[in-house]
C-alpha cells in the first residue's frame, strides 16, 4: 500500500464569553424566533479582549496534538487558515508553532473564507503524501466579531469566533484524504466580502445561500465520484456550519440521511473555517464518529471559493510518519 495523509486528532477552543440570542433581539430589530428558525443558530462565543486569537490557535492545537499522541516537536509544517488574524502581519501560524514547540517548523497562514479550512486540508495531504512534511497541523481559527457589523441585522446575528485543528500524518491506509475537489468563481465577489476600509463583512444573503447549496452538492458528488463511492458510503456529512438550513437542503440533494448530518451551528454559529473542525470535535463527542468512519467534507465561501474532501477519520492506531 503506498502512503498516504490521514486525519489522527482533534482540538478544539472557544472564548470564554458566550451570547445567545437574546443580546441581539434586545439590540436590533430582529428575535430569537427569527433567528433559529432561519439559521438554526441559538449561541456564539466571542473573543471578548482577554484572549487573541493566537491563545484559541494554539489551545486547538496542544488538544489536537494530543488527540493524535504527539508533540509539538513533531510537527514539521503548520498551515492556519484564518481571515481575522491579530495582526495584519505576521499571521497566526509562526506564532502557533513557536508556542507549541514545533521549532522552526514551515508555517503559513491560507485565506479562503469558510473554504480555507478544506484548502488547507488539501494542501496539508499533499505536503505529506510527497514526501515534503510527515506531521502537519491544520487549523482553522477565526474572530468573526472583529470585522462583523453589529447594526446590520442580516450578519450580526450570524457569525461567532473559535478555533479548531486536525493534525495530519502518513500512514498505509485505505482511504486517508482521498478525494478533494476544489473550486473558486471570482464573478461573484461582490455578494460576500470585507473591504479593505470598512473592514467589515457585506453579504447578499439570499444569493448566497442559493450558491452555497449547489456548488456543496455539486462538489462533494464529483470528489465521491473520484473517491470510487456514493452518497450512501458516508458515514457522516460534515458540511461549513453557515446555517442548519443551507446543510439540510445540502444533505438531502446529496441523499444523505438526517442522522448522518453534523451540525453544531446551534452552538457555535458560524465560526468560518474553524467550523469544520469545531464540527468534527462535537460530532466525536455525540457518538457519530468512529474510527475508519469515511466522512464527506464540504464548504463554501467569499470568493466565491467552494470545496468537497472525503476522508477517513482516524483510520489505523499507528502510522508510519
Ligand atoms: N432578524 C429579522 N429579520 C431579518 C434578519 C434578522 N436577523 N435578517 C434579515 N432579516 C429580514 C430581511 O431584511 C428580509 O426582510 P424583507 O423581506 O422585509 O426584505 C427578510 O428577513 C428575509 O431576508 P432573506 O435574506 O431573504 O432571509 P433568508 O431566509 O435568506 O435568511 C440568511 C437570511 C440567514 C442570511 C440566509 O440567507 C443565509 O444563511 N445566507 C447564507 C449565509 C452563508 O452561507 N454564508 C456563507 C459564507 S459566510 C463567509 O464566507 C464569511
Amino acid at each position: 500500500m503506498t502512503l498516504k495523509a490521514g486525519l489522527f486528532g482533534v482540538g478544539t477552543s472557544l472564548p470564554e464569553y458566550r451570547l445567545g440570542n437574546d443580546h441581539f433581539a434586545a439590540r436590533l430589530d430582529t428575535s430569537d424566533e427569527w433567528i433559529v428558525r432561519r439559521t438554526g443558530i441559538r449561541e456564539r462565543y466571542r473573543l471578548n479582549g482577554r484572549q487573541t486569537l493566537a491563545d484559541l490557535a494554539v489551545e486547538a492545537s496542544e488538544a489536537a496534538l494530543a488527540d493524535a499522541g504527539r508533540r509539538g516537536e513533531d510537527v514539521d509544517h503548520v498551515i492556519v487558515s484564518t481571515i481575522t488574524p491579530d495582526r495584519i502581519t505576521p499571521g497566526l501560524a509562526p506564532e502557533v508553532a513557536l508556542r507549541i514547540g514545533a521549532r522552526e517548523a514551515g508555517a503559513v497562514d491560507v485565506n479562503a473564507a469558510c473554504a480555507g479550512f478544506i484548502y488547507a486540508l488539501d494542501q496539508a495531504a499533499a505536503l505529506v503524501e510527497s514526501g515534503r512534511a510527515s506531521v502537519v497541523l491544520v487549523v482553522g481559527a477565526e474572530a468573526l466579531s472583529r470585522i462583523t457589523d453589529s447594526g446590520d441585522r442580516g450578519t450580526a446575528v450570524l457569525f461567532g469566533d473559535g478555533a479548531g485543528a486536525v493534525v495530519v500524518a502518513g500512514g498505509e491506509l485505505e482511504r486517508g484524504c482521498g478525494a478533494f475537489e476544489l473550486r473558486s468563481d471570482g464573478t461573484h465577489a461582490d455578494l460576500l466580502y470585507a473591504g479593505r476600509d470598512e473592514r467589515l463583512l457585506r453579504m447578499e444573503g439570499r444569493e448566497v445561500y442559493r450558491h452555497a447549496v449547489a456548488r456543496m452538492v455539486e462538489a462533494t458528488r464529483t470528489a465521491l465520484d473520484r473517491a470510487g463511492l456514493t452518497a450512501g458510503d458516508l458515514d457522516l456529512f460534515v458540511a461549513h456550519q453557515a446555517n442548519a438550513r443551507i446543510i439540510e437542503a445540502a444533505a438531502a440533494e446529496l441523499g444523505v440521511p438526517h442522522e448522518r448530518i453534523a451540525l453544531n451551528v446551534d452552538r457555535v454559529a458560524n465560526t468560518s473555517s474553524a467550523s469544520i473542525p469545531l464540527a468534527l470535535w462535537q460530532a466525536e463527542r455525540d457518538g457519530l464518529l468512529a474510527p475508519g468512519a469515511t466522512i464527506g467534507l464540504a464548504a463554501f465561501g467569499a470568493g466565491f471559493v467552494w470545496g468537497a474532501g472525503i476522508v477517513s477519520w482516524k483510520e489505523r492506531a499507528y502510522v508510519t510518519a
